[in-house]
């Protein structure tokens, strides 16, 4: 069994987790040891960081009323924990219509996909939900092979698409596919744009990754389809336009579906509704999830290019909650009140900010190596050597730690990377608090390089 590095998260075996845990009071640990006595251990879980009890805007709050800012949500919190308008409106589902079995249909779920196509560009038109964003990803690789006729997938290396076999399959993390083979078979990967480290000294020239791509795709022979995250959530890797240009290309070309998965990072992440946007292109099939059920949910959708629309004897999802009436709620009204309340142009104002602050703390800490991003999700890259990047990873830990001491939670990616991804209904004076508490933790670590 592979015993690698957690590249995914931070790990939940370290000292420095064994440390917080012994640091908790006896009620905590208590209801800790309970959870780790009732389910499955599995990696990046038991043992947890605290028991919650309530959470609330952008905050976690624990048994003892202790509130984390959370920046990190799995991605699901957009509009913040239990906002009012969305609560609204599902109360008023809850007691007209709480589910809809398969066979019929209902006004919620044809609203939201109405809603969907008509904030999506042209031919994206055809919609199909899901319980959850790993479904999304399944439905879309079988319509991929069905659209094409060709069976095999292409990917990056170090990808997550989800934790279900076919996902795993076509994902690239090490950490989720050891020992669980024979995966899907033709699955390929290529080194995502990330690799390059040019992009570390700000030197963008990551389209010979895209061409890499091209090579493989002339090579391998049979490939239906790519898929990838436009921008890559946990680490926050931002490929370049020009990537993503060129990428969109040798698709057209090859007669490959493009599938982009934006589970964690649609619905205003970015400052702007879906990330592909940034890039000027626009995917054959798009996969959302995670935010998509306001934080409430678990909702998730394809939607697809019209002329796909051609597999009426094939089940490509047949979920139970297919489309479940609350879900559909709670997804259209977190649309809603991002739009009312013009959540995309404030995220990108805010983004702007953070992205200045975290700069200025780089100027001041050689423990930083990197500060990237867009909209209100940032990565920073923590080295002990900014010639070699070697890793920070016990000042990345001792970071979060600290950090979460004082009531700021995130997480670490790649063993060294701070993932920062606040809500997007944040405000100033807190996103302000949240870069004090990152700062001082930073200046502490940095005393220990
Ligand atoms: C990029 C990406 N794709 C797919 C998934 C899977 O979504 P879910 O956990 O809802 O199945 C995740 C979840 O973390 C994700 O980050």
């Amino acid at each position: 069994m592979y015993t690698g590095s957690i590249l995914e998260g931070d790990s939940n075996l370290s000292d420095e987790r064994k440390k917080w845990s012994e640091s908790i009071d006896a009620f905590t640990k208590a209801n800790l040891e309970a959870d780790s006595n009732f389910f499955m251990h599995q990696a990046l879980s038991t043992p947890c960081l605290d028991v919650l009890e309530e959470c609330e805007g952008i905050y976690i709050i624990n048994q003892q009323g202790k509130r984390y800012m959370d920046f990190h949500g799995n991605s699901v919190h957009q509009i913040g924990y239990r906002n009012p308008y969305v609560i609204e409106a599902i109360k008023k589902q809850l007691d007209i219509m709480p589910f809809s079995p398969r066979r019929f249909t209902n006004l919620p779920a044809i609203d939201l996909a109405k809603k969907l196509v008509s904030i999506l560009p042209s031919p994206l038109n055809k919609v199909l939900f899901a319980p959850g964003g790993t479904s999304a990803i399944s439905m879309a690789l079988k319509l991929a092979r069905l659209v094409t006729g060709k069976q095999k997938i292409i990917s990056w290396w170090d990808s997550f698409h989800g934790a279900s076999m076919d996902a795993i399959s076509a994902g690239g993390e090490r950490e989720f596919r050891a020992g669980l083979g024979p995966l899907l078979a033709g699955t390929e990967h290529i080194p995502p744009p990330n690799s390059y480290r040019p992009l570390f000294s700000g030197v963008t020239n990551d389209n010979a990754y895209a061409e890499y791509l091209e090579y493989v795709i002339d090579k391998e022979g049979d490939i239906g389809a790519f898929i990838a995250e436009p921008i890559r959530n946990t680490d926050v890797q931002v490929p370049s336009k020009a990537y993503w240009k060129k990428v969109r290309e040798i698709c057209d070309k090859n007669n490959i579906v493009l599938i982009l998965d934006e589970i964690p990072t649609a619905f205003g992440r970015t400052g702007k509704m879906f990330a592909f946007e940034n890039f000027d292109i626009q995917p054959d099939i798009l996969c959302l999830g995670k935010g998509l059920g306001a934080g409430i949910f678990p909702l998730a959708a394809m939607v697809a290019n019209e002329s796909f629309n051609r597999f009426g004897n094939v089940s490509l999802g047949h979920f139970t909650h297919e489309k479940n009436p609350l879900a559909s709620v709670a997804a259209l009204s977190m649309i809603e009140f991002i739009e009312k309340n013009n959540l995309l142009q404030s995220t990108q104002q805010k983004g702007e900010w953070m992205k200045e602050r975290l700069n200025e703390m780089k100027a001041k800490y050689p423990l930083i190596g990197d500060i990237r991003g867009l909209g209100l999700l940032w990565g920073v890259e923590l080295v002990t050597d900014h010639e070699t990047k070697n890793k920070a990873t016990k000042q990345a830990e001792a970071v979060l730690y600290n950090c979460l001491q004082n009531g700021l939670s995130f997480k670490i990616s790649q063993g060294n990377t701070l993932q920062l991804a606040p809500p997007l209904i944040i405000t100033e004076k807190q996103l302000a608090d949240a870069m004090d508490i990152l700062e001082s933790a930073i200046e502490k670590a940095s005393k220990s390089i």
